[in-house]
């Protein structure tokens, strides 16, 4: 793997810190909860969601659901197919999605407005990454881990053309 056009923007001890971090907001949050159904959002969240869970201390199930969001690598459309959906109903649950990065936030629009067709109590939404200066619409994100510049990221579950998910770290990947 040719790692000489990444360069760190985020490393494994400062992803850690945050994790750690998060967990310990969330654990506060869902405290009194006696079920939170967790859906994963394949296939970027698989990395963060394996780190996160292991921080929480509340009763969780959990299911994923893989999507893929037209508009090539690097600009979304916010158009979303299901090409896995979930196993269970979300009726009258607690959901938790987390998610990987959000962009223009087009993507996590279209899945809440799917998701809430399913009328689950409650939906909250927790992301790694968050690049604000894409913003296109006003969507309420309930916990983001780090905003990050206008830049194209790849590692720790993040893609360029499906490479790059292993990386420990996360850097921005150069020249495309
Ligand atoms: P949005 O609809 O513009 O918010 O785009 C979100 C989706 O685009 C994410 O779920 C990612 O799959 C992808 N994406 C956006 N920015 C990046 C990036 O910097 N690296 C890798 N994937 C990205
Ligand atoms: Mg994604």
């Amino acid at each position: 793997m040719d790692l000489s056009k990444i360069e760190t923007l985020l490393s494994e001890k400062e992803i850690s810190n945050k994790i750690k971090e998060l967990g310990e907001i969330l654990n506060e949050h869902y405290k009194n909860y006696k079920s939170v159904y967790v859906v994963g959002i394949l296939n970027g969240c698989f990395v963060f969601l394996s780190d996160i869970i292991r921080y929480l201390r509340f009763p969780l199930l959990f299911d994923f659901m893989t999507v893929r969001s037209y508009g090539k690598y690097v600009e979304s459309s916010g158009v979303v197919q299901i090409i896995k959906d979930l196993n269970v109903s979300l009726y009258n649950k607690n959901v938790l999605v987390i998610e990987d990065i959000i962009d223009t936030r087009l993507s996590l629009m279209t899945i809440d407005t799917m998701l809430k067709t399913r009328q689950p109590r409650e939906i909250r939404y927790c992301v790694l990454l968050d690049k604000p200066q894409r913003k296109k619409i006003d969507m309420f994100v309930d916990w983001i881990g780090f905003s990050i510049p206008d830049v194209f990221v790849v590692g720790y579950g993040l893609d360029y053309a499906e490479k790059y998910r292993n990386l420990s770290f996360i850097g921005i990947l150069k020249n495309g």
